[in-house]
């Protein structure tokens, strides 16, 4: 059984959707742990109910590189397949990447390249798109810039608000990121420069 290490610094509703395919048996993998930055995060405390493993790694007082280097240990240690970021709100540092190569994922609530970095989906509204949606995609030392693994594409509609258009998208995210990181610990993808490419 592949083995899956989830990060997250807040509500965790991505978390808890990849946890509920695994309990429903549509992802075949196991959360080897769940690790956040934030003590009081619900996600971890969501995480903690359901008896998983979890890890609170504080920042406070810590180079980039030490942190991360305390978060690779815990991954490590845990022997941690593939690494899925789930609203962790840290860049991480390129040894931390270099230690999973091609196995750390991202969500990101916006179809990339468009609107990367914070409040992708105000950027969304502001700018004026009419269509939206989430990526998910490898990550690697760039801000949400790795290989795109999928997207879901989320219509704008003319009376939206950050929070409608947020509700719309992250209902999609949490369609697609299973199904995501089933593709990957199956090995149905290789990365070519910047595309991901099926395995047929
Ligand atoms: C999601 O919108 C995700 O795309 C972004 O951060 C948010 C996390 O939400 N990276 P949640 O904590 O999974 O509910």
């Amino acid at each position: 059984m592949k083995r899956v290490g989830i990060l997250l610094s807040g509500r965790g509703s991505n978390f808890e959707a990849i946890a509920q395919r695994i309990d429903e048996g549509k992802l075949d993998a196991e959360i080897a742990v769940v690790v956040s930055n934030i003590e009081t995060a619900p996600g971890l405390r969501r995480a903690r109910e359901r008896g998983l493993d979890v890890a609170f790694v504080s920042s406070k007082g810590l180079a980039r590189e030490a942190f991360d280097q305390q978060v690779v240990d815990i991954l490590h240690k845990r022997r941690v397949d593939l690494v899925c970021l789930a609203g962790f709100m840290r860049l991480l540092s390129p040894s931390f990447i270099r230690a999973f190569p091609n196995r750390i994922l991202n969500i990101h609530p916006s179809l990339l390249p468009a609107f990367p970095g914070l409040q992708a989906q105000r950027q969304a509204l502001e700018y004026g798109v009419k269509v939206s949606g989430c990526t998910v995609h490898f990550v690697d030392e760039g801000l949400d810039s790795g290989p795109i693994i999928s997207q879901a594409v989320v219509p704008v509609l003319d009376g939206d608000t950050e929070e409608s258009l947020s509700a719309r998208i992250l209902e999609q995210e949490h369609q697609i990121y299973s199904k995501a990181i089933q593709i990957v610990l199956n090995g149905q993808i290789r990365i070519e420069g910047r595309r991901a490419v099926p395995i047929s």
